[in-house]
């Protein structure tokens, strides 16, 4: 049977678990909730399970147990998992993820191919984030040809691309200097303004002193929670 479903929340997870192959316990009963339109920020040391979270939270890794609902959806029993992960969640990789043989505006595309855009909106919106990440006039580069920061902003770019409600970003700014860091901010705070719920994973004290709520990991759980502004 699914579980209730508390439509005040974006994220009710409760008592997750995930135990890889070789019994290595990523998450260990951990409960998390975020209302929507809320920013939260999730720090702690390397292996504490952070994109572990983020993956079954992106439905694309599953808990071995505990149940996960997110924007209304029970996800062990979503039926339209592709519609999940194109129109509820962006996900922005600790990897970036972009695909090497396309171009940076190609891959701020892909995710709308599907959707029902024509080419030339697909095109519109894509040069949008493009600019908004500030990388306009790298469009036809491919992504060997960017730096480690342009990648990551390519993937933010990528990971806004069909609105989601739900913007999941894992070390958004791991290698952006600290000016392209301020603009990453910028951004964000423009889309919480506009109703985006956001969780974002970051080792960095000062970016995490942007989120409303920093949420602090180990082994696998939730240690502690502090409200940030
Ligand atoms: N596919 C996998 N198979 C086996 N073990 C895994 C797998 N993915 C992650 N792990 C292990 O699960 C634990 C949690 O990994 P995870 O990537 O979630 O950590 P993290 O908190 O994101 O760390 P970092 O800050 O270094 O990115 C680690 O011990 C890791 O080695
Ligand atoms: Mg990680």
């Amino acid at each position: 049977m699914s579980e209730s479903i508390d439509r005040q929340l974006a994220i009710d997870v409760k008592g997750v678990t995930r135990v890889f192959p070789g019994r290595v316990t990523a998450l260990a009963g951990l409960d998390l909730n975020v209302r929507y339109g809320e920013m939260v920020a999730i720090t702690g040391p390397s292996g504490c399970g952070k994109s572990t979270l983020l993956n079954i939270l992106a439905a694309i890794d599953s808990p071995t147990s505990g149940s996960v609902i997110v924007a209304g959806h029970d996800l062990a029993h979503i039926h339209d998992l592709s519609g999940y992960r194109r129109h509820e969640v962006g996900l922005v990789f600790q990897l970036h993820n972009l695909l090497p043989q396309l171009s940076t505006l190609s891959n701020v595309e892909l995710p709308m191919f599907g959707c029902g855009w024509s080419a030339h909106q697909r095109r519109t919106r894509a040069l949008e984030l493009l600019a908004e990440v500030d990388l306009s006039g790298c469009e036809q580069r491919l992504p060997t040809e960017l730096s480690g920061g342009e990648r990551q902003r390519v993937a933010i770019a990528r990971a806004l691309a069909n609105e989601p409600k739900i913007l999941l970003a894992d070390e958004p700014t791991g290698s952006l200097d600290s000016a392209s860091t301020a603009r990453f901010l910028d951004l964000l705070k423009r889309l919480e303004s506009g109703g985006m719920t956001i969780v974002m994973v970051t080792h960095a004290p000062d970016v995490a002193a942007n989120a409303q709520r920093v949420i602090e990991m180990r082994d696998g759980t939730v240690v502690n929670e502090s409200v940030a502004k």
